[in-house]
């Protein structure tokens, strides 16, 4: 066997070439000098998404007057939220510490599950809770009758079914093929472009995958929350008071901002042709779908709302009178 690969004791060797049992992730940066700084901003930023999403999930279950559909969509989100963030962000903690940077095969392909679950979950979830806005704001008089709790139930459980399945589907496509020289992955988790650019047998197939599922499970449900805030901008136009039409504005357009950041950053990181996949500015790109939105979420939905505001407020207020 003529392998320009050094052999490693931990791997098995099959059939004339070596099996790959355990994956190393590069640094995360060529400067050693900014990983000190690097790990107390990603935790600080990690942290900051755990407590606003776990305080959204406290009030909007003591809290009677959030007992609603678009809570309900809200509380879910921040759930997914947590799950999703702690699919990578910990392992990326513990990597820009130390010197082995090393995840098991089982680990990464676990890693990758759980990361597209979260993420394919979290595009329909958002695209439910556009959908809500827009009856809510366009249709109020049909409101109550369309987004029952069934329906409101109904739509969150295909979300998260739809997570599973294709998560699924995609993670066996690419852990079944094979793997037997470089076992170094250029980023900070065991995303799908660098894992393809390791795998050595062809990956046409999974490209294929991918942009199949880029463009029905981002850009579509992307494309319909852009048309759902077009038709809300639209009702908001046209709305008598100046207060409510530009509060409600400015609402609107924060949520597209973070849908975009997500979403956008998503589309040009897994629709790019795979011989860009390399560079460090796509790092810097996932952060912004890893963590960014996850962080900002929480208050661009729910922080900045007055409902929830009061909530809050009532929630501090029975703590200090116990
Ligand atoms: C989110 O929605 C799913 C499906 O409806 C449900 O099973 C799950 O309990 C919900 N989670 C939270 C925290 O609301």
């Amino acid at each position: 066997m003529t392998s320009a690969v050094k052999k490693d004791p931990r791997d098995m060797t099959s059939r004339n070439h070596t099996v790959v049992t355990y994956f190393q992730f590069l640094p995360f940066s060529s400067i050693p000098e900014i990983q000190g700084s690097l790990f107390c901003l990603v935790l600080l930023m990690y942290i900051s998404t755990l407590v606003g999403n776990i305080l959204i999930i406290i009030i909007t279950m003591v809290d009677a007057a959030l007992h609603s559909p678009m809570y309900f969509f809200l509380k879910n989100l921040s759930f997914l939220e947590i799950g999703y963030t702690t699919s990578t962000i910990p392992k990326m903690l513990v990597n820009l510490l130390t010197k082995r940077k090393e995840i098991s095969f089982l680990g990464c392909a676990t890693q990758m599950y759980a990361f597209s679950l979260f993420g394919i979950t979290e595009c329909c979830l958002l695209a439910a809770m556009a959908y809500d806005r827009y009856l809510a704001i366009c249709h109020p008089l049909h409101y109550m009758t369309v987004m029952s709790w069934n329906t409101c139930f109904l739509l969150s459980a295909v979300s998260w079914l739809v997570g599973v399945l294709v998560a699924l589907g995609q993670t066996t496509l690419i852990f079944t093929l094979p793997y037997c020289g470089p076992k170094r992955i250029n980023h900070f988790f065991c995303d799908l472009p660098p894992l393809l650019k390791l795998a050595c047998g062809a990956t046409y197939k999974n490209e294929i995958t991918i942009y199949i599922v880029v463009v029905v499970f981002i850009m579509v449900p992307f494309l319909f929350i852009v048309v759902s805030y077009v038709q809300i901008l639209h009702t908001i136009f046209k709305m008598p008071t100046a207060k409510g039409k530009r509060k409600t504005f400015s609402t609107c357009f924060s949520h597209l901002v973070v849908v975009t950041l997500f979403y956008g950053s998503g589309i040009v990181t897994y629709l790019r042709p795979k011989a860009f996949y390399s560079s460090s500015s796509n790092k810097l790109l996932s952060l912004s779908y890893t963590l960014m939105s996850p962080m900002m979420n929480p208050l661009i939905y729910s922080l900045r709302n007055k409902e929830v505001k009061q909530a809050l407020k009532r929630l501090i207020a029975r703590k200090i009178s116990m």
